[in-house]
């Protein structure tokens, strides 16, 4: 029975947003642009510039979580805010912002976990060449130098960069691949290799800065099933699982390529150019912990070489057929949720065995949860709520499942579900919610952008409480 579970004392039950989903205010208070404020900038699509208006209302929504019973608040800081120009000068206004969300967050005894960075990189840095450029990976150390000696004192969990994986493989649909290149792949895995090199230098000065801190990275791993027994669909999946998930781990905790991801990249002629010094960098930094996003599992199948792009609409992320590498395919045990996203809690455990066996580091899940069309209703007191069972049935499977591999032996020190409160969407919106926390405001239509508790809330309310005896 997973409800009997001992959980490790002070489990970090809590719940995440990213800057630029939830902040709003994307050009007050001295922020600079960011390739994802304008990228999604255009009339009639998905509209970042005020969000959830957390900018302005963040004491009101720290007051909601603390109600909530959140133990920990999973937030990113927009490096824009700090460096509007991505370097150079800094924004005293963007300090004093993040600095009274940390102080709020801890008068209630909620402890704040950091991501540096959430696809948000400075659109000046992005015209200089963005991450092709070496120096932005110098420019990111500098910004994390900064961040960790104001907030260091009190922020004892930081994250680096968010699904870096996600960026690269699906650098088309984030607004961070440059298709006007002559080789855009190659560009990408070059980009690829210099976020490797700055998160390795922001973890090891992480670790010799703030010595008492913790510091992992955040990619989204998921486990990948092969679409039959065929010995070539499994292998399809070995190659997918090498190149989705093992890059990036493989990449932060040994510091090495793995060899069937460096094959696919030279087989391509994608392989990265690495400097003199760079494989040392990267073998001289060690996480604390694993962080992972987890939303559904993945099924693929072997290639002939002759797909065409076929991913599936409405899939967390476009999965494009590699020639012959793999091929996406879909797995028909699963239910799809009202996106089409594939629902499988049991993938959850089977990833946070595969993960805990490979690295043997502790793990914290930074994102879980369901995306959906919450509608709101008037409860028997006459306040405003959505009836969201369907998300607690989502989380409360996710949980279970995670109750079990603890008791299995994988060692888990915090879960935060996607997300604290309503916030936009990355690809489709903010009609598509995540929150425990109602945002009342359409696609366009900011309306008075009250707060209202769903039924998920006094459910996750209920089961923090209890340590999640009460599932
Ligand atoms: C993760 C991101 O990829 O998935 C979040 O870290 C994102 O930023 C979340 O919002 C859910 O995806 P979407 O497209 O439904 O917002």
């Amino acid at each position: 029975n997973p409800k009997s579970r001992q959980l490790t004392p002070h489990f970090l039950w809590g719940a995440s947003t990213s800057a630029y989903q939830v902040e709003g205010a994307w050009n007050e208070g001295g922020k600079g642009s960011s390739v994802i404020d304008l990228a999604n900038h255009t009339e009639g699509v998905t509209d970042f510039k005020v969000c959830s208006d957390h900018y302005h209302r963040y004491k009101e929504d720290v007051k909601l979580f603390a109600e909530l019973g959140l133990k920990t608040y999973r937030f990113s800081i927009a490096w824009t805010r700090i460096f509007p120009n991505g370097r150079g000068e800094i924004n005293k206004e963007g300090i004093a912002f993040y600095d009274s969300l940390i102080n709020e967050l801890l008068s209630y005894g909620i402890e704040p976990f950091v991501t540096l960075y959430h696809f948000d990189l400075p659109q000046a840095l992005a015209e200089q060449g963005g991450w092709g450029n070496r120096e932005t990976i110098d420019a990111f150390v500098e910004y994390a130098r900064i961040v960790f000696s104001h907030f260091g004192d009190r922020v004892k969990f930081w994250l680096t960069i968010n699904e870096q994986n996600m960026m690269i493989l699906h650098g088309n649909a984030l607004g961070t691949q440059d298709t006007s290149l002559a080789d855009p792949m190659k560009a990408l895995y070059q980009e690829n290799h210099h976020m490797l090199l700055a998160q390795a230098q922001v973890i090891k000065l992480c670790r010799q800065v703030l010595p008492n801190a913790k510091i992992g990275p955040a990619p989204n791993i998921v486990s990948i099933y092969p679409a039959s027994s065929h010995p070539e669909d499994i292998l399809a999946a070995n190659n997918y699982y090498a190149i989705r998930n093992w890059l990036y781990l493989d990449m932060t905790v040994f510091g090495r390529y793995n060899t069937t991801a460096w094959h696919f990249l030279k087989c391509r002629g994608w392989t990265p150019k690495i400097e003199k010094g760079d494989m040392e960098i990267l073998a001289n930094a060690m996480p604390n912990f694993i962080a992972f996003n987890y939303y559904t599992s993945q099924t693929v199948a072997r290639s002939s070489g002759e797909e065409v792009e076929k991913g599936h609409t409405g899939d967390q992320h476009l999965t494009v057929g590699e020639s012959g590498f793999y091929t996406a395919s879909r797995n028909n045990h699963l239910r799809v949720n009202e996106f089409g996203w594939e629902v499988d809690p049991i993938g959850f455990r089977t990833t946070l065995r595969e993960i805990y066996d490979r690295y043997q580091l502790p793990l914290v899940i930074t994102e879980n949860g369901l995306g959906a069309f919450d509608k709101l209703v008037t409860d028997e007191q006459g306040n405003p709520t959505v009836e969201d069972d369907y998300r607690i049935d989502f989380l409360r499977l996710h949980i279970e499942q995670m109750l079990l591999a603890i008791e299995e032996g994988v060692e888990v020190f915090g879960f935060c579900p996607w997300s604290a409160i309503d916030l936009v969407s990355t690809h489709q919106g903010c009609s598509k919610r995540y929150g425990f926390i109602y945002v009342n405001r359409d696609e366009f239509d900011i309306k008075d952008l009250a707060r209202y508790r769903k039924k998920s809330f006094y459910w996750y309310q209920k089961l923090i409480n209890t340590d999640a005896k009460a599932l």
